[in-house]
């Protein structure tokens, strides 16, 4: 008998097939029982009627407590009240082993609660969903570059020396020396960029951040790209592209989930190219205009990021930020050094900061003259500097959080949802 994930029933009416899954609830008389069944793909009711199954099916059916794992055969019909549109009618059932008391019961639970049994917690249909949406985002992300002809060249985990600030570095031993985890790939995304031209790396990066906000994790997973021979307006522009992209292909591939989430589909359809762009000066300007007293130079919190994309309701660029707030890497405006060749997108519906990028200041001098007035230690960065020295050429790029986009297109409230399991402040259990 084909064996069959649930998401795909739809194609297999009439047939007779197998699933593989989980008792997520169970309804039952004493001549039917309506399993409700979950594999990971989706919910399933499966009618297991007493008089067709036969006594000793029908008595295991009923023994069946939340979670028990199950095979269950059966032929398939629409059904448009059942949970997916389809059921099926129960020929066979087998119990693979009986769950113990859950304890993630239908009853509504705290957040904290659910934290603690993460573990379990992520079987639950929302956060499934959630999970898939990210598979996907991650999945379109890589598309969007292999199409575009990028290189994925892995970064290093294990770093020793400071990209993002040395306020919120996870320090380790190595063998001796001091080591850090990487807050961001991005001094070697510049290395690899100028081996191979347009790269991207994706994967884990660390924070010690001592924020316990909605979107700060310690854990979180960046994709970053570097383009050689590239300005800032190329660089937003490729950005732009990913982000809309991403977005045509969840309302196209995730329409069930975002369903089970609730997502307000019209806000992520509404989003067209281009979209808008704004400097810094700008911003504080509207930010003043709301009657926000913020001082010129100063950065943009929360609520700030809020006001700001709020006001366009798209997600917003902010581009040349004042040189002082921004990282030692970032390329100052030949116009007027003050501000640098960076940009920040902005998430609309509150969600802040999806990506920071720029381009790079690229002349060895200031270079040198950034990293000691950053009093960053110049032998860890001998070997970038050195990318200055060897065929220097205007180059830009970005990071994007996998974490803060999840929650921006699933509408979610916090970002310890949008991954398996969130590394939050002193919280890493499970
Ligand atoms: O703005 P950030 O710090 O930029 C960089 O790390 C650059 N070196 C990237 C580059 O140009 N290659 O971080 C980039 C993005 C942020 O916009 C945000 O989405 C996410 O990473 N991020 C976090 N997400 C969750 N938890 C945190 N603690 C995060 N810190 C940054
Ligand atoms: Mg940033």
């Amino acid at each position: 008998m084909e064996k069959v994930l649930i998401k795909n029933l739809k194609n297999h009416v009439g047939q007779q097939v197998a699933t593989e899954g989980w008792l997520y609830n169970i309804r039952s008389s004493g001549k039917i029982a309506f399993l409700i069944v979950r594999d990971g793909s989706g919910l399933m009711q499966g009618v297991t009627v007493k008089k067709e199954v036969g006594e000793e099916v029908f008595a295991d059916a009923k023994k069946l407590t939340q979670e028990s794992a199950i095979k269950v055969t059966g032929i398939v019909r629409e059904e448009p009240r059942s949970v997916g549109g389809f059921e099926m009618q129960v020929t066979g059932l087998e119990i693979v082993s009986i769950a113990h008391d859950y304890p993630i019961t239908h009853k509504e639970h705290g957040v904290e609660f659910l934290a603690e049994h993460r573990h379990l917690w992520i079987r639950a249909p929302k956060q499934v969903a959630i999970l898939r949406v990210r598979s996907e985002i991650e999945h379109a992300i890589r598309d969007f570059f292999y199409e575009r002809d990028f290189v994925l060249a892995d970064a290093p985990i294990i770093t020793p020396a400071a990209c993002e600030g040395t306020t919120t570095l996870f320090e380790l031993d190595y063998h001796g020396e001091k080591g850090f985890l990487s807050q961001s790939g991005q001094l070697y995304n510049e290395a690899t960029a100028l081996a191979l031209g347009r790269i991207y790396c994706f994967g884990p990066t660390f924070r010690a951040e001592k924020s316990k906000t909605r979107r700060h994790l310690m854990e979180f997973w960046m994709v970053e790209a570097e383009m050689a021979y590239c300005d800032m307006d190329e660089n937003i522009k490729v950005q732009e592209e990913m982000i809309y992209y991403v977005i045509q292909r969840i309302l196209k591939r995730c329409a069930n989930e975002l369903r089970i989430l609730e997502r307000d589909l019209t806000k992520l359809e509404n989003i067209k190219l281009p979209f808008p762009r704004i400097s810094y000066t700008e911003a504080v300007e509207i930010l003043k205009k709301a009657g926000e007293e913020f001082i010129w130079g100063d950065d943009f919190g929360a609520p700030h990021e809020t006001l700001i994309s709020n006001h366009f309701n798209a997600p917003v660029f902010v581009h040349r930020y004042p040189t002082e707030i921004k990282a030692f890497y970032m390329k100052p405006d030949p116009d007027n050094p003050k501000v640098a060749l960076g940009a920040d997108l902005l998430a609309p519906e509150g969600y802040g900061e999806i990506i920071g990028g720029g381009q790079r200041l690229d002349d060895l001098d200031l270079l040198v003259e950034r990293i000691k007035e950053h009093k960053l230690p110049m032998e860890a960065f001998e070997w970038y500097v050195d990318l200055r020295r060897f065929g220097s050429v205007p180059h830009a790029g970005f990071g994007l959080g996998i974490e803060r986009t999840v929650a921006w297109l699933c509408g979610l409230d916090h970002v310890r949802e949008t991954i398996p399991f969130p590394r939050l402040l002193h919280k890493m259990y499970p």
